[in-house]
Parts: C-alpha cells; structure tokens; sequence
C-alpha cells in the first residue's frame, strides 16, 4: 500500500527510512542532516565503516536513536538539466533502497523526495519516477509512505497517484 504524508520523516516508527544522503555518507543538511541529528553520533561512526556510496546506490545502517530499525542511505544524482542521465540514477536510488530493504525483511519503509531539495531534482519528474518504482515493489511491502516535508510535495505525489489511477 503506497501512502503519502506530510511530515518529518525521523519521527516515523517504521522499519526503515531511506536517507537522501552525499558520497560520503557522513552526514550533510537537509533530511541527511535531520536524520544524523536524530540518530545520534553512533550513525557517523558506524557510516565511516562504509567507505562511501556511489550516485545511485544503497547502504544500509542500524537507525540507532531513530524509532525506525534501519535507515537506508541513498546517492540521488543531481540535476543538471536532465541530459546526464539523471533520471536514470534517481530510479536507481528508489530501486537500490526497496531491494536493499527486501535482503533485511522491511515491510514498512519511508522515502523521502530524492534528490528534490540541494540537488535541485525537478519535483513534478523526481515524483513520477518515485511513484512508478513504487508501484512495481507495492506488493512486496506492507507500507511504502512517500514522506513529503512540504503540503506542495504532499499534493504532488497524490496528484502523481491519481492520475496514475491507483487505488
Ligand atoms: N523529513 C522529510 N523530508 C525532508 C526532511 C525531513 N526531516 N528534511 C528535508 N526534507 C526533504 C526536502 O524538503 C526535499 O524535498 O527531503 C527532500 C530532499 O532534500 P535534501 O535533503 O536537500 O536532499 P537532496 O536534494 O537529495 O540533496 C542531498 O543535501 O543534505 C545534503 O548531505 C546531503 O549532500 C547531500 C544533499
């Protein structure tokens, strides 16, 4: 079941949240900064054992002080017109954390807008690509809440499903 909310994603109690996260995944502004901010110190320290995460791809860590069990960080690319293949790295992002979720057991999981705030993804396209990943793994979870910060996220991502058709 895909849901969309309006929040702040650290205070969900699911299974796993999935990180907007840097190359480094040592931490940053935005949801990566709120998200280290609430786990804790041990989130840094446990990041810095794995060396690093490429544009694209997953890392899974423990959500330490987090009400969620785990918390997915992911590479979103960023935008530079969209000739770069930008679109294809976002959809990766969504894939890489569901399959990543799927090898640790998660039903419930919780994404933020990838790549949509610093990185300056178009919001409208970046909703649409995280929409249609989520619809091919809706079966396979119990919850998959699209977490907007904003009440303009929140109405595009429930305008996406709509015209989608999803029930
Ligand atoms: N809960 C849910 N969503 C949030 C929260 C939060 N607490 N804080 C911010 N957001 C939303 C933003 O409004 C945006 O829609 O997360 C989305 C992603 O924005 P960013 O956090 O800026 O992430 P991104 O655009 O992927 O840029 C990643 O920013 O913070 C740095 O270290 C990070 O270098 C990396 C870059």
């Amino acid at each position: 079941m895909i849901e969309v909310i309006q929040g702040d994603i650290t205070r969900l109690a699911v299974d796993a949240i999935v990180n907007a996260a840097n190359r480094s995944l040592l931490g940053g502004g935005g949801v990566d900064g709120a998200i280290h901010r609430a786990a804790g110190p041990e989130l840094l320290e446990f990041n810095r054992g794995l060396a690093g995460c490429s544009t694209g791809e997953a890392r899974i860590s423990p959500g330490f002080k987090l009400l969620t069990q785990w918390i997915i960080h992911t590479v979103g690319p960023v935008w530079y017109g969209g000739q770069k293949g930008e679109s294809g790295l976002l959809e990766s992002c969504y894939r890489n954390s569901f399959e990543l979720a799927l090898r640790h057991g998660v039903r419930n999981i919780a994404f933020p807008g990838i790549s949509t705030g610093v990185y300056g993804y178009p919001k409208q396209a970046a909703a649409q690509i995280a929409l249609s990943v989520m619809r091919t793994y809706d079966t396979q979870f119990q919850r998959i809440i699209a977490c907007c910060f904003s009440e303009e996220d929140r109405r595009i991502y429930v305008d996406g499903l709509a015209a989608q058709g999803y029930e």
